[in-house]
């Protein structure tokens, strides 16, 4: 049992139920080599300041990067009684190095220190996420150059629309996916800036230099203010609501392959490997990685709400609340970085079926618009030519048949302008390649903007 850092000012322990009540070691010390980090960047700063002699700032060195070999090989002893990852590696700091231990914590606070700590491991997390998010955009744009023109019916309403390409479809999510890449390096901007000086909350009476913190932790500034430096946990709300959004996305695409995989729609198979059976239907193959993806959006909302909740009622400055933030945080980075590395490859399993694809896209008149549009340019005013289509759409469901198998005459019979080249509007390759402007569904358009996200680096 070891004592707590504070034990001078008490007369009697804390219970054991408080003790593992207000601890955060089990979950705080995955900060650990950050929080070396910033203790070996606070000491430097210390000594070239004057505060600390050469010789303790090299007995700290020594002494963190023994408890970092500790901690990486599994020989670190976590102690409860030391309540959190910073105590901890402080007091075993003195026990291997003495006074130069104690000498550490000068001019900090675990406010500013713990902040710091949650910067650098997000920062950390925020570059990761961004590489994935690279990785999946580019096999989407992959698989869409692949299929730029394999046609598919498009939906409103869950009904057939209009025809368009899969590999427009799928570019949809790399656009999205590619504003959740600048809204997270957006975020980044906030999250890398220092704490370390703003002590407890009002700063320090030591000749500190925080400049020289910020440049060696590779922070592009400093928290300009003490109270907010060590209270506010914005940034992470920040990083929260983006990755609610990479999830969102995440679960609309899910959504789609549980949809387009079911047998009675057939668009794509899954590779096995993504999959699982029953234990009692022997003939089952269930899309489980997009429906668990879909599932664990939940939690990363929820833990959205659960930050800003944390936050709203809390007057400056630092309040233990914040300790708070940690678990919702740490299981938002995994959860959506693991997501996002099992899309990567989950995008190559995905296996097209062309054939069920344009199937669909023939049923449900998907070319009605297309045939409105050719009366239009033949002179027929659009409501007009919305309202002879919408008779022809009508006579064909009596008749169980399709636009295209209606003769040139028959079509005439709706609307008087109808021509003999008519049928070539009603073929679904006609429909997707007229629509070639920017952010049009056309094989050459998909292919140019397939070819351009996977110019990105
Ligand atoms: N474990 C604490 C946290 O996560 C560190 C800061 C504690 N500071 C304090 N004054 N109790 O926020």
């Amino acid at each position: 049992k070891k004592a707590e850092a504070w034990s001078a000012r008490f007369s009697e322990p804390v219970s054991d139920l408080v003790k593992r009540y207000t601890a955060s070691v089990d979950f705080d010390k995955r900060l650990a080599a950050f929080d070396i980090e910033g203790s070996l960047a606070h000491a430097d700063m210390l000594q070239a300041a004057g505060i600390l002699s050469q010789a303790d700032l090299d007995a700290i060195r020594g002494g963190m990067a023994a408890i970092l070999a500790e901690i990486q090989a599994g020989r670190f002893e976590w102690s409860l009684d030391l309540e959190d990852v910073h105590l901890n590696i402080e007091r075993r700091l003195t026990e291997l190095v003495g006074d130069a231990g104690k000498r550490l914590h000068t001019g900090r606070s675990r406010n500013d220190q713990v902040a710091t700590d949650i910067r650098l491991w997000l920062r950390a997390e925020i570059d990761t996420l961004l590489d994935l998010l690279r990785q999946l955009r580019h096999a989407l744009a992959g698989i869409a150059l692949e299929h730029a023109a394999t046609i598919l019916p498009g939906f409103t309403h869950l009904q057939v629309a209009q025809p368009v390409t899969f590999g427009h479809h799928l570019l949809a999510y790399a656009e999205m996916f590619g504003r959740d890449a600048e809204r997270l390096a957006d975020c980044r901007r906030r999250v890398n800036r220092l704490p370390l000086g703003a002590a407890a909350l009002a700063g320090t009476t030591y000749p500190i230099d925080r400049e020289r913190v910020a440049r060696t932790l590779g922070f592009d500034g400093v928290c300009r203010n003490s109270l907010d430096a060590v209270s506010d946990r914005d940034f992470a709300i920040e990083f929260c609501a983006a990755a609610a959004l990479i999830m969102t996305h995440v679960s609309r695409l899910s959504e789609e392959l549980v949809l387009w995989m079911s047998p009675r729609v057939g668009f794509i198979d899954l590779a096995d490997r993504f999959c699982t059976g029953s234990s009692i239907m022997p003939q089952k193959k269930n899309p489980d990685v997009p429906e668990l993806a879909r599932g664990k959006t939940g939690r990363v909302n929820g833990h959205l709400v659960a930050l800003l909740t944390l936050m709203k009622g809390q007057p400056l400055a630092y309040n233990k609340d914040n300790q708070e933030d940690k678990e919702g945080l740490f299981d938002t980075a995994d959860t959506v970085r693991d997501t996002l590395r099992i899309f990567v490859d989950l995008a190559g399993g995905i296996e097209v079926q062309p054939d069920a694809m344009r199937a669909a896209a023939l049923q449900g008149f998907s070319t009605a618009t297309d045939l409105a549009d050719y009366l239009v340019k033949r002179g027929v005013p659009f409501r007009d030519a919305h309202e002879a289509v919408a008779a022809a759409v009508r006579a064909c469901v009596e008749r169980g048949c399709d636009l295209a198998d209606l003769s040139v005459d028959e079509l005439r019979a709706f609307h008087a302008s109808v021509g003999d080249d008519v049928h070539a509007v009603l073929t679904l390759e006609g429909s997707v390649a007229a629509r070639a402007h920017v952010g049009g569904t056309a094989p050459a358009r998909v292919r140019e903007e397939a070819q351009r996200v996977l110019g990105e680096t």
